[in-house]
């Protein structure tokens, strides 16, 4: 008998210090400047909403929002690379939107880098736009590179 072959299941539940090895290891291989592992520990600490998107049992993306006044901040969206463009990153913004609403945020903000297209392209299909930007704000090799600061509103008044 053959067994059947399907896509494992997706899920995203809060991230554990059990995440960590699997979470710093698509950091590493994600950014040129890359979290260390006590800043996803510290992030656990501060009791961040910090989650992991599953396939199956293993660890394919994860995201960290801090909430605070009324206001939320995405600090990191990630995706493995072997597991980009399946929609993981946009399911990843989904949950930590849904989180911020649900703590009755009224507007999140985010920064990225201007050079950052894949991201850029996300943030703008939900719906964020361009409110600021933080001069020599990232580390780069050649010195510094800006930050553009990017926001969406949650709830009218
Ligand atoms: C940004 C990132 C999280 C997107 O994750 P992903 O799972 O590949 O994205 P999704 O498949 O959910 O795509 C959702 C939308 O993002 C946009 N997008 C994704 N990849 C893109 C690319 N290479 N170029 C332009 N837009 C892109 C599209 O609008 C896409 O919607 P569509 O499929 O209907 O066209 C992923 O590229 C990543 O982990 N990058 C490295 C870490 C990073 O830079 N994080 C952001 C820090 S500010």
């Amino acid at each position: 008998m053959i067994a059947p072959v399907g896509k494992p299941p997706v899920t995203i539940r809060d991230m554990s210090h059990d995440d960590l090895s699997m979470v710093s290891d698509i950091e590493r291989r994600s950014y040129e400047f890359p979290w260390s592992h006590g800043v996803f520990r510290d992030c656990l600490l501060a009791g961040y909403n910090n989650i992991v998107l599953l396939r199956g049992d293993v660890v394919a993306g994860y995201g960290v929002l801090s909430v605070a006044a009324g206001e939320a901040h995405i600090l990191n969206i990630c995706v493995d690379p072997a597991y980009r463009s399946h929609g993981y990153g946009e399911s990843l913004l989904d949950e930590m939107l849904f989180r911020a609403r649900a703590a009755t945020v009224r507007q999140v903000f985010l920064e990225v880098r201007p050079s950052n297209e894949p991201a850029l392209g996300l943030y703008r299909k939900k719906g964020f736009h361009k409110v600021a930007e933080r001069p020599a704000y990232y580390q780069a090799h050649d010195g510094r590179e800006d930050a553009a600061v990017l926001s969406k509103k949650l709830v009218t008044d």
